[in-house]
């Protein structure tokens, strides 16, 4: 495969470096990507995932790598945008050895990349890949880590849900509104209780019966239909997809009965081109990477000595951003997630370009 060929194209400037790591004894096979670093270091998760080929992998890791540097840049970080994957099945060679094989590779890019929890790595992991390098976040509390990201992420989500009521129905809260919420995982539980908190009506679904146990006897108002597809065909003002991606594809997007989609799944379009679809049916759709920026910012602050508090401030302004993207998108005629990259790499390339103003 050419890597340089495959990160080419007309939205893309490429990629600035990929590292692909293997240490034959651990059996650790990972590839770093560094998409950008016009705004600072790299920072993105590590997805210890059994891909089926390399080529796999390497899709993956560009594709992730080149999105987290959209989500830290809207997220105002001071960071570019990196992602690693790990390829093999972490259930079976998961060791202390190799994840400080790994950690040993992050050190080697002496900052240039800042990693973290993603799919199949844990906090427990990230404590021991700081054992070989300092250029880790989401650690353990007891090592000075912000711990559970999942907190701010919907704390996030919640502040771009209000500013999508705000857009659709002129003020910035969900009173009133009945909300329908697939998945209720670590994300999906704490959006539940500030739904609630702030007036709204929940509707909600889960493939896990332990998830549905938990929502019925912390919050038994809230409605448990049986599966996405009745929640999405169901009356419903807003949709909050929490599970897994590609929740908007061809077939749920005629079926929504919501006019505002705001949750935290990653990469809810399942192909480009259903921003258009929603557009065209006159739903809003708050961009993912956008809303679900809380939990890099949790971790980001991290590198600063985490204070929660200055944490929840950052996360708590993703309500202005997507206030800022809807009302740009009205402005120059494109779906918000066409406006939220532009918004992105406006400040990629005009925060970037202030590094050429030499300092001595
Ligand atoms: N945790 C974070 O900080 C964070 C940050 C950014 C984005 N996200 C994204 O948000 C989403 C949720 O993350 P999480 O940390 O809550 O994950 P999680 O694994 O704790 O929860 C996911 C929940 O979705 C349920 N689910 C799976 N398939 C389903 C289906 N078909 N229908 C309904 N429910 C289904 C699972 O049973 C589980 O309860 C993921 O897409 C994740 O990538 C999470």
């Amino acid at each position: 495969m050419d890597v340089f060929a495959s990160t080419d194209g007309p939205e893309s400037d490429g990629h600035e470096q990929v590292v692909f790591c293997q240490d034959k004894q651990t059996g650790l096979k990972a590839i770093i990507a560094i998409y950008s670093t016009a705004l600072g270091p790299a920072l993105g998760g590590t997805r210890f995932y059994p891909y089926a080929t390399e080529a796999e992998a390497l899709h993956d890791v560009l594709d992730l790598s080149r999105g987290m540097a959209y989500k830290n840049a809207l997220a105002g970080l001071d960071l570019g945008g990196g992602k690693a994957v790990i390829w093999g099945d972490p259930e079976r060679i998961k060791t202390e050895p190799l994840l400080r094989a790994y950690g040993r590779f992050v050190e080697s890019l002496n900052g240039r990349y800042y990693t973290a929890c993603d799919v199949g790595t844990y906090v427990a992991d990230m404590d021991l890949v700081a054992r070989e390098t300092r250029f880790v976040t989401g650690r353990s509390v007891e090592h000075g880590g912000a711990g559970d990201s999942s907190v701010l992420t919907a704390w996030g989500v919640f502040q771009g849900m209000r500013a999508a009521a705000e857009h659709t129905w002129g003020a910035p809260t969900l009173a009133g509104r009945r909300v329908g919420v697939s998945g209720l995982g670590k994300v999906g539980k704490h959006l539940t209780g500030h739904l609630i908190d702030d007036g709204a009506s929940v509707v909600a679904t889960d493939v896990s019966e332990r998830a549905l146990a938990w929502v019925r006897q912390a919050h038994p108002q809230v409605d448990v239909v049986a599966d996405t597809q009745a929640l999405i065909t169901s009356d419903i003002d807003v949709y909050a997809p929490c599970a897994l991606g590609g929740a908007l594809d061809d077939d749920t997007v005629p079926a929504l009965r919501a006019s505002v989609v705001v949750g935290a799944a990653n990469n809810q379009l399942a192909h480009p081109g259903i921003e258009k679809l929603l557009a065209d049916r006159g739903v809003l759709y708050a961009p993912d990477y956008v809303v679900n920026a809380g939990g890099v910012i949790q971790v980001a602050d991290e590198i600063e000595g985490f204070n929660f508090e200055r944490a929840k401030l950052r996360a708590t302004r993703i309500f202005d951003t997507t206030r800022e993207i809807l009302r740009l998108a009205d402005a120059e005629g494109v779906p918000p997630a066409v406006a939220a990259d532009r918004l992105a790499e406006r400040r990629m390339a005009e925060v970037g370009r202030l590094r050429t103003i030499h300092l001595r």
